[in-house]
């Protein structure tokens, strides 16, 4: 991809607009705009981006970059992938070559590929006249036509060769239809892997398909089939119904999880489309992560059974530790979702909702529920013990704090003895929050942070540095980039350029140069007179550096052995340091 075309996709596109559909809680402060970092856990905002610079940097964990590098990390996937659909976005014609694929990028194109055959060819299967009996099962399950199109339901026929037979005739390889987990090599040749099932097609939040789910037709097991992890599928890492989900997800603020694919399909059918199942796997951290970037409400909806209850607290907890809001929610008895919602329409399940719990007033209940009435000492000992572990997953401090206070409200006990139970070593350790931030080694210190900051936004004062040499930097790599802002602002780029330049001049420094970019400037920062005093600043670090050296010298070399010259340096250095 040539830079011409990169540089057209820059311009067309809003960074701050593009990433808010990742980061909802972007918000202004003076030109540039801040979240909570999506690459870390954090409490505070230390995440930054600007429009003008098309730039984003977070202060928290130092990931930065441009539009791509936001794509490519946010999404995981390799620039040709993040720029194809930048393109696409920008409306700017771009066509990869092939042979600038990696090796791996060509078998994730090519699983696309033969998965989207497969969608088609089952939907087809569906919608055929021999699919007759399929489609007389969905229609038992309550499904209409237009939502069997919507989320491009399939049959795959008993007939195990059928897709084999189509994909190759279709010039697809028999590797090509493993490696996307479609068939299988068996001692009788090449087989499909889903058969006499209806097919779901798993379609991941950026609107790929990345396998399929297959539901038994009539009894048989397992009554659900996942297709085979592959290069492009990871069970846990998907929820289903998300790609139509995302935006509603937005506009309702809040997402509801369900158990099943048929729960996601008949409760979005009944007009509530903003829930999601994940692929009968429990909750994980890269779930949550998924979520939190539409919403940080999520209600649970699961089966009120003891397996049930088990799960939703177990999901809640891991969705609690990575800082989102979660709230249960329970059906009568013996419904799931899709039912309910078939048979009591779209308001009478929003009611159910709108009735969540509390994750903490839902626990605290159950655990109750065990107990005999009025409460034994012993009881309460083990509830507060097992509900000190609930609240010690929730990273928010007054949240904890309120949460201690109900469980103390409820149990009978004083909450200070719930707050002393969350102090306990053992309590504490299982606490998944706030990552700590590792802060990097920084090559500048903080007067050439800011002259380097400075010079990116003025370049046109770079001639008051001229005086500046090797050995006022406190690290090499530090005058480096030095000079690499030296040059660049020679050449009479504008900032946008300028940092550009300044990575390809030293890309082994890529993620403080946009750092440097992204730096507060003080709201009265006059160019010449800053840049000036910055440049003394700089320079008497130079010297008290040097001052340092010499003194280390003088102090090993011990007293009359001195050499005049050093001694001549020293009175040198220490009149320069009282300019
Ligand atoms: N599941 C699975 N493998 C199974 C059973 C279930 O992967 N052998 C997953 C599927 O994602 C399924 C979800 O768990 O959608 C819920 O399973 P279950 O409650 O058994 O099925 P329902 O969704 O109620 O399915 P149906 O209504 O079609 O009977
Ligand atoms: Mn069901």
């Amino acid at each position: 991809m040539n830079n011409n075309i990169i540089e057209q996709i820059k311009d067309r596109l809003d960074i701050v607009e593009f990433i808010r559909q990742y980061v909802p809680s972007l918000k202004r402060a003076g030109k540039t705009y801040k979240a909570c970092c999506p690459f870390h856990q954090e409490k505070t905002p230390s995440f930054t981006c600007s429009s003008e610079k098309g730039l984003f940097y977070c202060f928290g964990c130092q990931a930065g970059g441009d539009i791509f590098e936001f794509l490519m990390r946010i999404e995981n996937i390799p620039f040709n992938e993040a720029a194809e659909k930048l393109a696409q976005l920008a409306g700017v014609e771009y066509k990869p070559k092939r042979d600038t694929f990696s090796a791996e990028e060509q078998r994730r194109a090519s699983a696309h590929k033969v998965l989207d055959f497969a969608k088609t060819f089952y939907h087809k299967n569906l919608l055929a006249a021999n699919g007759a009996y399929a489609r007389a099962y969905v229609k038992e399950r309550n499904l209409t036509k237009e939502t069997c199109v919507k989320f491009e339901l399939g049959l795959a026929f008993q007939d195990n060769t059928q897709l084999a037979r189509a994909a190759q005739k279709a010039g697809y390889s028999a590797a090509d239809l493993k490696e996307a987990g479609l068939c299988m090599q068996t001692d009788y040749g090449l087989r499909d892997y889903f058969r006499n099932r209806l097919m779901f097609p798993i379609i991941n939040h950026r609107g790929d398909t990345v396998g399929f789910g297959g539901r038994i037709l009539g009894e048989g097991e397992p009554k659900y089939l996942n297709s085979p992890e592959t290069i492009l599928f990871t069970k846990s890492h998907v929820l289903y119904g998300l790609n139509f989900a995302g935006p509603a997800i937005r506009q309702a603020g809040r997402a509801v999880l369900l158990e099943g694919y048929m729960d996601v399909i008949g409760t979005h059918q009944a007009g509530v489309n903003y829930t999601v199942a994940p692929l009968g796997t429990s909750l994980t951290e890269e779930h949550a992560r998924l979520l939190k970037r539409y919403t940080e409400n999520v209600i649970l909806l699961f089966d009120p059974d003891a397996a049930g209850i088990k799960a939703a607290l177990r999901g809640s907890l891991v969705l609690i530790s990575r800082g989102l809001f979660v709230k249960i929610a329970t059906l009568p008895d013996g419904l799931d979702p899709d039912e309910y919602i078939a048979a009591n329409g779209k308001e009478a399940f929003e009611q159910i909702l709108d009735k969540a719990e509390d994750v903490i007033a839902f626990y605290t209940r159950e655990l109750m529920k065990k107990c005999a009435m009025p409460l034994s000492a012993q009881d309460k000992t083990h509830l507060v013990t097992e509900l000190a572990e609930v609240i010690t997953q929730q990273p928010d401090a007054i949240v904890r704090r309120e949460w201690a206070k109900y469980v103390a409200e409820h149990i009978g006990v004083d909450e200070n003895l719930v707050l002393a139970r969350l102090q306990r070593p053992g309590a504490l350790k299982t606490r998944q929050v706030g990552t700590p931030v590792v802060s990097p080694v920084s090559a500048t210190n903080s007067a050439e942070e800011e002259l380097l900051s400075w010079l990116l936004r003025a370049p046109e004062q770079i001639e008051l540095c001229a005086e500046l040499t090797a050995d006022d930097f406190s690290t090499p790599g530090s005058f480096h980039l030095f000079q690499a802002v030296r040059k660049a602002a020679q050449t009479g780029a504008n900032e946008k350029e300028l940092v550009e330049q300044v990575k390809a001049e030293v890309p082994s420094l890529a993620q403080e140069i946009i750092k440097l970019a992204m730096l507060q400037i003080p709201p009265d920062f006059q160019p010449q007179r800053d840049i000036k005093t910055c440049v003394a600043r700089v320079k008497q670090n130079g010297v008290q550096k040097r001052l340092k050296e010499v003194q280390q010298k003088m102090k090993s070399l011990g007293a009359g052995n001195v050499p005049p010259e050093l001694i001549q340096e020293y009175m040198s250095l220490q009149t320069k340091l009282k300019k």
